[in-house]
């Protein structure tokens, strides 16, 4: 059977079916019902942070904080080339252009060095990426944005669950956006969401996720539709009861391959970070110097009906739609560029059976 790099956790079906049971009667499927709201609060609560506003994506939740800020058209964006295209594409939807700074090569995370470097008087916000929930330099970040009055929008669409020293993700910078796709550790199917501390934003974002709609009779703004429905919803209160289970999963296949594949010369395994729980959402490995090239292991792989994901690559700057940018192409951003070469992400979730890692590393090391 085929074994794709990722597959879908789903809850007990008739958890599920209890879930929506009431829908039946209520007919209120989506809007800001019951189950919204039981949502939000179910996640301010686990996040640890006054504010979660739920939206239909990660993308268009991403979208919309940048628009609730009305940073000036034509502002610059600092930003990574190393994600996934949405978090570039949130960015230039917004009429803000993105500034693409390179990456630290021991976590693939934005430098903070790299940014302040190309911080001008057209800087109007940073947006960092926890990428594949390991999370940025978040201390240096601050001290950034404190310095030159700058917001903090972090892309932790892959850091639901992550926390540092106890602090979960949410608190980190001024929003964070979370994707609930049906890929990541906590899904809602398709979905995701804001968290953030500042009060004023609740009534803006929830207007904006609804056509700027204010009342039966008052549109207050410019907004789109980004409305999460009541059966994403009830998908994401059942599988927040057993999201504590599917990190541990996801950790004992982690913790397989780390033993087979750790200390083997042009293998690079992402490791730890001092004093932060991981939710283990992907398993990277960079190839830099091994006996196959990782175009060599992907097609080793495929050949097997094994389907890993060369993820991040391409960059977001070497994309046709953004090559042409000051700092688009990846000679712009080496470091980046040279682990968006050699990088593939394993086939990672919690019920990969044992002798499937087993096959697929002995595939990467035979
Ligand atoms: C880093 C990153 N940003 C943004 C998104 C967009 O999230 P969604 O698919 O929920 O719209 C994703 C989705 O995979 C992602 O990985």
């Amino acid at each position: 059977m085929r074994i794709n790099v990722t597959r879908s956790s789903l809850p007990d079906f008739e958890e599920f079916c209890r879930e929506i049971q009431g829908l039946w009667d209520s007919r209120w499927l989506t809007n800001m019902g019951d189950k919204h709201q039981a949502l939000e609060e179910a996640l301010e609560a686990y996040l640890g942070i006054p504010h979660v506003t739920l939206f239909t994506n990660g993308h268009l939740a991403l979208e919309t904080a940048l628009a609730a800020l009305h940073l000036p058209k034509g502002g610059e964006v600092i930003t990574t080339p190393y994600t996934f295209v949405s978090t570039t594409h949130a960015i230039s939807r917004n009429g803000l252009v993105p500034v693409f700074a390179d990456i630290k090569p021991e976590d693939y995370t934005l430098d903070p060095e790299k940014v302040k470097a190309l911080i001008t008087e057209k800087t109007v916000a940073i947006l960092p990426v926890h990428v594949y929930g390991r999370l940025c330099d978040v201390e240096a970040f601050e001290a950034l944005g404190k310095a030159y009055k700058l917001p903090i929008f972090y892309d932790a669409a892959h850091a639901f669950g992550v926390t540092k020293e106890g602090v979960s993700s949410a608190c980190f910078g001024d929003m964070a956006m979370y994707s609930f796709h049906a890929t990541k550790v906590f899904h809602t199917i398709e979905g995701g969401a804001l968290a953030y501390r500042e009060d004023s934003l609740v009534q803006l974002l929830n207007d904006l996720k609804n056509f700027g709609i204010r009342g039966p009779e008052e549109v207050a703004y410019i907004g789109g539709n980004a409305k999460m429905s009541e059966f994403q919803a009830a998908m994401g209160l059942c599988n927040l009861r057993q999201l504590e289970e599917e990190i541990q999963k996801r950790g004992r296949v982690v913790e397989q391959y780390n033993a087979r594949l750790a200390g083997r010369e042009g293998i690079i395994l992402a490791g730890t970070q001092p004093g932060v729980s991981p939710n283990h959402a992907y398993y990277p490995v960079v190839f830099d110097g091994y006996k196959y090239s990782r175009d060599e292991v992907f097609d080793r792989l495929a050949f097997q009906d094994i389907v890993p994901r060369k993820y991040f690559y391409p960059l977001t700057n070497d994309s046709e739609c953004y090559r042409s940018l000051p700092t688009g192409g990846k000679d712009k951003t080496p470091l980046a560029a040279h682990v968006a070469d050699r990088v593939l992400t394993l086939p990672l979730y919690a019920d990969l059976a044992p002798e499937d890692v087993d096959r697929i590393c002995d595939i990467i090391l035979k």
